[in-house]
């Protein structure tokens, strides 16, 4: 293939690639965006394939199908609850990509030191740190922050040899020292993402996703590759900038979280003064009668809701309030519900719930003050008002849905079991709260037919 077409090709793969970063943006154009995401992918093999560099066919046509098959099993297999740590894995994955590829340049003697040695740095950590979450992730290990004593100082003075063996590197170009490099970015991976809790892997899965981006950059700029450049700053750019965002929705600090134990030391949960109180149980039947004569109703989804593919009986719920009942009914949505970002939004799109009646945290917060009915559907965490009175809470300041603003508010949840951080949440015994026990989809459906009955 003639220089020019792999260029033109480099050229035309990137502009898909922003094009499909910026359709993913909404759910709306997602689907789009995924097309365009495709295609730049197939245009982009295709002209490497065609590149006169690349020797080796069979080699890259057999690990290319094994790859494939691979990818297309898990993301057919893959459950939605489990979304999280597959892209922990793969973003592992392409850390490792960088590592080898670093590997490769420092062994043929290519004489690009310094962006050899960043790609395998970050690399390394990408690769380290996201094994480390998708364990944690998966159950494989404690999900809680591990705590190691000293272990601020540790990763600074890690961080700090790795800074100084780079140098080292840069300047005297030994193979050994690059191994040692590797061996210690690795480890640094892995301490970094020890000492985080459950609470705020959503984070850091983002942040290890820009690393890997970022990975990549360095490993384009040593292979000359300005598509790997330019596709590498896209993953890096938007990985950061969702971090920053859920960092911003979360309360928390992006430099705590990328130093490691953000927030850990109070992981502990707290006994709470709630045992000696009462959680009011109500039936489906109760709660149909009350939404039926209210006037206006919030629905806020969780991860219950995701683990029970409650969403599309959750819409013939709000459908029929509105229809028969001329109910206002709204969904309320908080940026980290789920088990990832957009997670809601995705499910709530997936059953056709229109986008007009779905609010953000900030837009929807001071509705609850003149809302009949708050109908928490496994959620737990998002609506803890320990997030804003107890310091000591592994959630404090996180931002939260003030469902018990509601006259009357339903937790739809199997146990008074705490959510994903672990914390218990004080609501459950709140006067106006009545608990519906049971699963989401199940408690949903007697609801739906009761409102449906007349
Ligand atoms: P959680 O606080 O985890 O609460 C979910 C609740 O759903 C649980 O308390 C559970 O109670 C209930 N549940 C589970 N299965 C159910 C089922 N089949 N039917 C009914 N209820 C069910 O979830 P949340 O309120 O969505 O908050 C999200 C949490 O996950 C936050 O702590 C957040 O930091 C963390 N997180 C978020 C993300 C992102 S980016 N969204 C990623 C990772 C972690 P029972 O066991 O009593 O049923």
């Amino acid at each position: 293939m003639p220089g020019w077409t792999i260029s033109f090709s480099y050229l035309l793969a990137s502009i898909l690639f922003i094009l499909a970063i910026r359709g993913l943006a909404s759910p709306r154009t997602a689907k789009n965006g995924n097309l365009a995401g495709i295609a730049g992918m197939v245009i982009a093999v295709a002209a490497t394939f065609g590149s006169p560099d690349v020797k080796e066919y069979l080699l890259i046509l057999a690990v290319l199908i094994a790859g494939g098959i691979i990818g297309t099993f898990s993301a057919l297999k893959v459950k939605m609850t489990a979304l999280p740590q597959m892209i922990a894995a793969f973003n592992g994955l392409g850390g490792l990509a960088a590592v080898f590829i670093s590997l490769s340049e420092v062994t043929a003697g290519n004489p690009t030191r310094l962006e050899s040695s960043l790609g395998l740095v970050i690399g390394a950590i990408a690769f380290s740190g996201s094994m480390i979450a998708f364990a944690k992730l998966q159950g494989l290990m404690p999900a809680r922050a591990l705590l190691l004593p000293f272990r601020r100082s540790i990763n600074l003075g890690l961080a700090l040899a790795t800074v100084l063996l780079c140098l080292f590197f840069i300047k005297e170009g030994q193979t050994n020292t690059f191994y040692t490099l590797a061996a210690l970015s690795v480890l640094l991976g892995i301490l970094l993402i020890l000492p985080i809790g459950g609470a705020d892997m959503p984070v850091v899965i983002s942040i290890l996703n820009a690393y890997s981006g970022w990975a990549a950059v360095a490993v384009g700029f040593s292979l000359n590759n300005i598509l790997l450049i330019i596709t590498g700053a896209l993953v890096g750019a938007s990985g950061s900038i969702l971090s920053y965002i859920m960092v911003k929705a979360m309360n928390r600090s992006l430099l705590g979280v990328m130093l490691g134990g953000f927030g850990a030391e109070a992981s502990t949960i707290t006994e709470s003064e709630n045992k000696t109180l009462a959680a009011r149980a109500g039936s489906p039947r109760d709660a149909a009668f009350i939404m039926e004569n209210a006037t206006k109703v919030i629905i806020v989804p969780g991860y219950g809701m995701a683990a029970a593919q409650a969403q599309h009986v959750l819409k013939e719920m709000a459908d029929d309030l509105r229809q028969r009942y001329d109910v206002d009914v709204r969904f309320a949505i908080h940026p980290v519900a789920g088990r990832m970002p957009g997670h809601m939004n995705v499910l709530l799109a997936e059953a056709n719930v229109p986008y007009e009646n779905v609010f953000e945290l900030e837009d929807i917060n001071r509705e609850f003050a003149t809302a009949d009915v708050a109908y928490v559907i496994g959620a737990n965490d998002i609506t803890n008002p320990l997030a804003k009175t107890a310091p000591d809470s592994p959630i404090y300041g996180m931002p939260v849905l003030e469902v018990e603003k509601a006259k009357t508010v339903f937790f739809v949840k199997r146990s008074l079991a705490s959510g994903y951080a672990g914390v218990e949440n004080p609501l459950f015994y709140a006067d106006n709260t009545i608990m519906l026990y049971g699963d989401a989809k199940e408690v949903t459906a007697e609801i739906v037919s009761v409102l449906e009955e007349k």
